[in-house]
Order: C-alpha cells, then structure tokens, then sequence
C-alpha cells in the first residue's frame, strides 16, 4: 500500500510524494506589458505565473504540470514562445526545483479539424511539437507532456469516432496515435536520458476498449506517465460501491488497470484527504492529480500530508480561475 508521501521514481526522476498539480491556465491567458506601456503588448507568461507555481511548489506538490502552452510558434520563437515568455518559463522551473518539486511542461496544438489537415499540415504540426519539447527540456523544465485530452486537436486524432481520415494517420489504433509516436525517437535524440515524456489522455475514445488500447500503444512506445482525464466527453459511469472518488478518477484506476506498469495519474474533482488517501492507499493510481483545490489552496499538498485543514475549493461550475483568479469564492481576501 503506498503512502501519500511515498517517493515515486519515473526515469530516474524522483517525484517526492504521490501529490501532482495539474496544468491550468490561470490569469486570463495574459503575462507581463512589455516595452511601452500604451501599446499595451504583452506576453504570454509574466511574473504572476511565477510566483503561482512558486507557491504551489512551496505548498508541497511532488510534480507540478504546468498549463498548456500551444506548441505552434515554438520554431519560429513567436506566440507563447517569445524570448521573454522563454526567461519566464526557465524560472519557473528554476522556482519549482528550488522548493524539491518535478516540473513538466504541457504541450497543446490547438483546435483544428483534423480531418481537413494535408499531410504536410500534419509534418509542420509535428515538427512545432517536438521543437516544443526540446525547447522545455533547455528551459529546464523534467518532462513534457502532450495534451491528448479535452477534445482539442491531438485528442481528434485518437479518438476512433472523430478521426476519419484515411492515411497513416488514421483508421487502425497504431495510426492514429502515431502524430505524437512518429516523433518520440527525435524528441528522445534531442533531450535528456531523463527528460519525461508524458500523455494527458481520456479513457472513452470513444469506447473504453479504444482508450486501453491507446494506452498500451503508448506504454509501449516509451511513454513514462499517463495523466487521465476525459477525451471528447466527460466520464459519468457509476462507480463501484465504496469508491469515493469521481467517475473521472475512476476512469483514471481503470486505465492503470489496463497498462503493465507505466505510472497513471488519476484527477477529478480530488479535493479532501480522505478521497486522495483513498486513490493512493488503495493503489488504484499512482499519483493523485489535483487540479482546483490546488488553485484554493496553494498549500493544499502539505495540508493533507500533514492531517491539516485545507482551504476547500467550492467545486464552482466553471472555475473562474480562466478568467480571473480575484473571483475565485474560496480565495476572498487571499492573494
Ligand atoms: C482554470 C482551469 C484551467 C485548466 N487548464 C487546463 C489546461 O491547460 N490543460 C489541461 O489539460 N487541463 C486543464 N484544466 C483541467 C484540469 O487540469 C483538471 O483536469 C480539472 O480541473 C479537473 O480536476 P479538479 O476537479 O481537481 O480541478 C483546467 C481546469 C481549470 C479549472
């Protein structure tokens, strides 16, 4: 039976304890003014986005996924890839370390139609992506992962009932997992033995059997974590009697289930000790994510391993972190 602040090694890396934060964009998309101010440009990433994940890194975290930073521009050093936004990124990995914290960054390709894409739409897309992850790997960052969850581009190319198309990137599983396992082998050549490669995926693609067979293809092809979330839809199916967690943390335990022995975050709605001890002592997933309770309590990881009261997210329909972090009911008068 694990323990919450049993350490997990993956790659050579140590992850100090089972707890990690899961990528959230946070702060309106928005970063630092730069140059004049009456032009109001500003970057991606700001001194905001630093102190954040200082605070959840200091608040105990053993791996912390930051959020999804779109991998086009990655090449050229434009959109979210700027020098700016780049000294940014690097300190945030510098913030974490310092406090003993993983840090990967996610990777995303937007929402497309991928069924419209050419084939060399497709190449230019994969090559954002791995110059994405070779650049996190220089920034500092312990790994990357990709963003196959949620509906977005890369989640259409596995999910059997959304991709249509008839080349090597669609029809049999092998296919269409292969716009992210055609560039492992590069992404390997260019990062460290150490660098993490990970996978944000949904179980239901669209039938579960579809979901653990992407996953053993992954597991497969070198993947070092999976971090399950829902793919086109949300998990609502009942869960066992006496399973106190979400059906989407149990659709996290079903895939870990299903893979031999790559290590599965399992998220959704974990927001007590008593539902985080639950998923870990009972080894139904390997690392707990948390998300929003994260968000109302910075600390919310040290809290729990130390049997402390936590600063209790209220569960808000659409968090209003995507949009202003002041508005969040749990943090009133907090900073
Ligand atoms: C404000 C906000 C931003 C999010 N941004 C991302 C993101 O960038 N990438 C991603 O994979 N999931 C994102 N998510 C989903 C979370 O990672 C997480 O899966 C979800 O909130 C469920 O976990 P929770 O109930 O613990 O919050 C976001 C969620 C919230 C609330």
């Amino acid at each position: 039976m694990a323990r919450l602040q049993d350490a997990l090694i993956i790659r050579g890396n140590t992850i100090k304890n089972r707890i990690v934060m899961e990528p959230m964009f946070t702060f309106t998309y928005l970063g630092d003014i730069l140059g004049d101010s009456r032009t109001q440009e500003k970057s991606f990433y700001g001194k905001q986005h630093i102190d954040h994940y200082e605070e959840r890194a200091k608040g105990g975290a053993g791996l912390i996924i930051i959020q999804a930073t779109q991998c086009a521009g990655s090449a050229s050093g434009t959109e979210q890839w700027t020098e700016y936004d780049k000294s940014i990124l690097k300190t945030i990995a510098q913030k974490c370390h310092n406090y003993g914290a993983a840090v990967m960054m996610q990777l995303a390709c937007g929402d497309t139609d991928i069924n419209a894409l050419t084939a060399d739409e497709i190449h230019a897309m994969q090559r954002e992506m791995i110059t994405a992850a070779v650049t996190a790997y220089q920034l500092g960052f312990d790994g990357a992962e990709f963003h196959l969850a949620h509906g977005f581009t890369l989640c259409k190319f596995i999910d059997a009932k959304f991709n249509k198309r008839t080349d090597a990137f669609g029809g049999t599983a092998e296919n269409r997992v292969r716009v992210l396992t055609g560039i492992l082998p590069e992404i390997r050549a260019n990062t460290g033995e150490k660098f993490m490669l990970g996978v944000r995926m949904g179980e239901f693609l669209p039938e579960s059997r579809d979901g653990f067979e992407a996953a053993g293809i992954f597991e497969q092809a070198g993947i070092d974590l999976l971090n399950i979330s829902f793919g086109m839809k949300m998990p609502v199916d009942p869960v066992p009697d006496g399973f106190i967690c979400s059906p989407m943390a149990y659709s996290g335990c079903r895939i870990k289930q299903a893979v031999d022995s790559i290590p599965v975050i399992a998220c959704g709605a974990l927001r007590t000790e008593e539902e985080v001890r639950f998923l870990i002592g009972h080894d139904y997933a390997d690392l707990a994510g948390i998300g929003t309770a994260f968000l109302a309590d910075p600390a919310f990881a040290k809290a729990i391993m130390n049997n402390q009261p936590v600063n209790k997210c209220h569960g808000c329909e659409r968090c209003q972190w995507f949009t202003d972090h002041a508005k969040c009911p749990a943090r009133k008068g907090k900073s």
